[in-house]
Order: C-alpha cells, then structure tokens, then sequence
C-alpha cells in the first residue's frame, strides 16, 4: 500500500493518514529542540493538535501534577499557557513549521472567552481547525460545558458564525450522555468530535492518605480508559453522522483498528506518547501493516438489535 493509500479527507482538510495526537500529550516545539529537523522529517502524527489555550496566561495547578497508575496516568496539569497572545506570538509561528495541519485547541471559561478565541484564531491562514475543549465549567453558569447538550449547544451557536473553519467538539466522558451531547454539537453546526478526553480520577499519597496531586483531583488517561473509550467513540459514532476521533489508551495499531471499527475517522495517541515519543507514527506503521494484512481496511462495527431487546455489536464484513 502506498503512503497516498492511508490519505484521507477529514472535515475538507487533507491528511496524510489518520494518527494524530491527543491535545496536551506531546510537545512537538520541546521535541524540536531535543531532536533538531530529524522531528520534521519523520513527525510522528498526521495533523498536529496544539496543547489547549486559554485567553489568559495560567500557571497551572501546583505539583505534583502526574500519579502513575497501573495501568496509565492521572494528570492535574491544569492548562499552563501563555494565553492567547503569547501564543499566537511566540508558539504559532514555531508550530506551522510542522509539516502536517495545525488543529489548535481552544478553552473559554464563558461564551465570550471562547467566542475570542475561535475569532481571533480563526483569523490565521495557518490553522487548519479549531478543537473546542468542553472540559471546563462556565464560570456564569457553573454547568460544565461539555457535560451538558443544551450547555454545549448555546456555546457552539455563539462561535460558529465567528469562523468558517471546521470546528471539532471535545467531549468530556464526564457526561451523563455523551452521544446527547454530541447530537447537540453536530445539531449547533459542529462539523466533528473528538473523544475522550480524561476520565475524572484521584490517587493518595501512600503515606498521608492525603491527596497525592496539587489540584486534588485529576484525570486518568491510557491504557485503564480504553475500554471507556472505545465504547463512548461506538455510542457517539452511531448516533451522529459528522466524523469522531477516537481517543483513549492507543498504543498500538490494533488498538487504533479498533477505535476505527467502532466508528471514529481517525484516532489520537496520548498517554502513549509520554512513554515513546515516536508512538504515533509506530501505531500508523501497526495500523498500515494490519490493514495490508486484511488487504481492505478495518471493519466496522454495527450496532445490532440484540434478542434480549438491547443493542448488541457485531463486526461487519
Ligand atoms: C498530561 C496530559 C495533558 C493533557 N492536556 C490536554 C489538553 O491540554 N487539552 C485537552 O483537550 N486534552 C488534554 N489531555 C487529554 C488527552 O488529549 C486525551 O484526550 C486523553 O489523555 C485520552 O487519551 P490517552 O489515553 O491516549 O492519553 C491531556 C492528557 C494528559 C495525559
């Protein structure tokens, strides 16, 4: 299979393949200057996603910030940025020298924080979409953006005239009803999802019994969140029909076929990355390698009526 055979189109913009990067996950302006052009030439992901901006600077939560579980991580980074100033000043003109799209993520603590951000972002010829991350609590009505499908369909209806570039909705699997939340992005003119971010967690410190992480709670991510995952990208996926990328615990090609099968478009490796920087291309390499191997591309999952009246899966032909 050629490298033009893994190309897709996703929201009108081309991609070389469908691995791109978890938001927050892999810092590709450090990773240049550890190891020089050598990134540029063999970038390990198909679009870049940069690690999400505030309007304001924000230092971020106090250490410690990362608590290792078996199985994963539990991170309470809590956004350190330069804000959206400083990085349009000093980290956008760093990241249009990647050689794949820039997705850049964005988070408002109101429907006017986000509604200047998506504005003046979308303004740059050098973006080629915009993630909205529904993660936060509106500091006006304390109802987390994400969490809530009526929530997330006011702050979609305020930005989306603000730009015409695809907008890519980041769901929280801290929902009652993410597929809801998703049916209210798509219903406000999103033209794609993304999921999952990471699942609320907490660990202590074996000594103390006191909370381990400077921001008490955090959220856990890898390999422990896949099954999660993989099953919120299938609801999602079968209720709306703009495309999804799916997240959660990738670490190899299989487990990207699988997020595939069960509906998303493309998939993002995070977690993963902290323990091999070059995971992602690695995971496409896996994912090319099975799709050869099947000599088509990866099933897909169906969701069937089951005889006890539930819905079952079943892999496609
Ligand atoms: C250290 C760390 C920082 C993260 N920062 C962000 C962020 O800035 N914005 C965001 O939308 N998601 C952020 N995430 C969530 C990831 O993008 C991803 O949704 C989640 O970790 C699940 O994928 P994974 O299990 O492959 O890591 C972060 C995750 C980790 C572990």
């Amino acid at each position: 299979m050629t490298a033009s055979a893994r190309s897709l189109e996703f929201c009108g913009v081309a991609l070389r393949g469908p691995v791109l990067n978890g938001s927050g996950t892999f810092d590709a302006i450090a990773a240049r200057r550890a190891f020089g052009d050598v990134l540029l030439e063999r970038f390990p992901f198909d679009a870049f996603v940069s690690k999400t901006i505030t309007l304001e600077p924000r230092q971020g939560n106090p250490p410690p910030r990362l608590w290792e579980t078996p199985a994963g991580l539990i991170n309470s980074i809590g956004l350190p940025n330069k804000g959206l100033e400083g990085f349009l000043a000093s980290d956008l003109p760093e990241l249009v020298e990647l050689p794949v799209p820039l997705v850049v993520s964005v988070m408002g603590f109101s429907r006017d924080e986000l509604a200047a951000l998506v504005e003046r972002v979308g303004e740059r010829d050098e973006v080629a979409m915009i993630e909205l991350n529904f993660s936060c609590p509106n500091v006006e009505t304390g109802l987390v953006m994400g969490a809530d499908p009526a929530e997330t369909a006011r702050a979609l209806e305020r930005v989306r005239p603000l730009t015409s570039k695809p907008l890519i909705v980041k769901l929280t699997p801290n929902a009652d009803d993410p597929p809801a939340v998703a049916a209210a992005a798509e219903g406000a003119g999103a033209d794609a999802v993304s999921l999952i971010n990471t699942l609320k967690g907490m660990a202590l410190d074996p000594d103390t019994r006191r909370p381990w992480l400077g921001g008490v709670t955090g959220g856990v991510s890898g390999p422990a969140v896949r099954a999660v995952a993989l099953e919120q990208v299938h609801a999602v996926s079968t209720r709306v029909a703009i495309p999804a990328i799916g997240m959660g615990g990738i670490a190899s090609g299989r487990h990207a076929a699988d997020f595939l099968a069960a509906g998303a478009t493309c998939v993002a490796v995070g977690t993963e990355s902290f323990r091999d920087p070059a995971a992602g291309r690695r995971v496409a390499e896996e994912l090319e390698e099975l799709r050869r191997r099947a000599g088509t591309r990866p099933t897909r999952l169906e969701a069937t009526a089951s005889p006890s009246g539930g819905q079952a899966a079943a892999f496609s032909p």
